[in-house]
């Protein structure tokens, strides 16, 4: 059997190394310049479109399809499941549980990334902790210090006024993370609800500080097959044989 797995993130790392040897082929979207190595043969790149997709899974023989995505990648994971279930290749998505707000905790849920300027003031300094990809839909909230980190450094000028890019590479420790928002002055902090524990240490920090947190609400989830965890996802894989 040649399992097909969508990776980009950390649960995609582990399957691979728990795979190591098998018939797997990993994909990355090509997104970051210089990826964490993965345990598996690795294809890199977008395939060109949902038609260039189908051709990728009968050329390489695929008999199932594991995504582990990111939670917010919503594209890749409804166009991977629904070409999958017109093809009855067997699909599964890795999806990490929400996280949910703890005592101290002072979160307010938006709908999209131009929902953030109707909380933030102006003059505001804003910590944006949800990629540069998703800057754009952003840029309504010039007129405030907007600082956001990237993995990779910029390949340009911030794109709207008053922005500047943080280059780091996670994972952050609670201690980091809390030093980084006392140095920058930090007074909101906007995330996605990614879920799991290496990326939560910036929540932690912001509840310390008592910092306000703007969580983008999660993708809906689609009607196809899902797993939490890696564990999860192995016996899955295991189960197609
Ligand atoms: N969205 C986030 O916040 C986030 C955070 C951390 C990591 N990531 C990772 O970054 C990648 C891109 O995220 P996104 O939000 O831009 O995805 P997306 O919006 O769901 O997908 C956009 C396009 O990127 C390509 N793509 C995405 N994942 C791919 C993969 N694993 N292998 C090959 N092509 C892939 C596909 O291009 P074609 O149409 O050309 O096939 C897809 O149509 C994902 O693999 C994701 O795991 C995303």
């Amino acid at each position: 059997m040649t399992l097909l797995l969508l990776a980009g993130t950390g649960e995609a790392r582990a399957i691979a190394v728990a795979l190591q040897g098998r018939d797997v082929i990993a994909s990355l979207a090509g997104v970051t310049r210089e990826p964490e190595p993965l345990a598996v043969p690795v294809r890199q790149g977008g395939f060109g479109g949902e038609t260039e997709f189908r051709a990728f899974l009968a050329e390489a023989g695929i008999h199932a399809v594991l995504d582990a995505t990111h939670p917010y990648a919503a594209r890749i994971t409804a166009r991977s499941a629904a070409v999958c279930a017109a093809l009855g290749v067997p699909f599964c998505q890795v999806l990490r549980p929400a996280w949910v707000p703890e005592a101290g905790d002072l979160w307010t849920e938006i709908a999209t990334e131009a929902d953030a300027a109707a909380h933030i003031p102006l003059g505001a300094t804003v910590f944006l902790g949800t990629g540069r990809q998703s800057l754009p839909g952003f840029a309504n909230l010039a007129g405030r210090r907007v600082i956001c980190r990237q993995i990779d450094p910029p390949e340009g000028p911030f794109p709207f006024a008053g922005g500047e890019f943080l280059v780091g590479r996670p994972p952050f420790s609670v201690a980091d993370e809390t030093a980084l928002f006392r140095r920058l002055g930090v007074d909101w902090l906007v995330v996605k609800n990614a879920g799991g524990q290496a990326s939560a240490t910036k929540l932690t920090a912001a509840r310390a500080l008592g910092i306000p947190v703007l969580m983008l609400a999660r993708p809906a989830p689609g009607d196809w097959h899902r797993v939490e965890t890696v564990t999860a996802a192995l016996d899955w894989v295991g189960r197609c044989g």
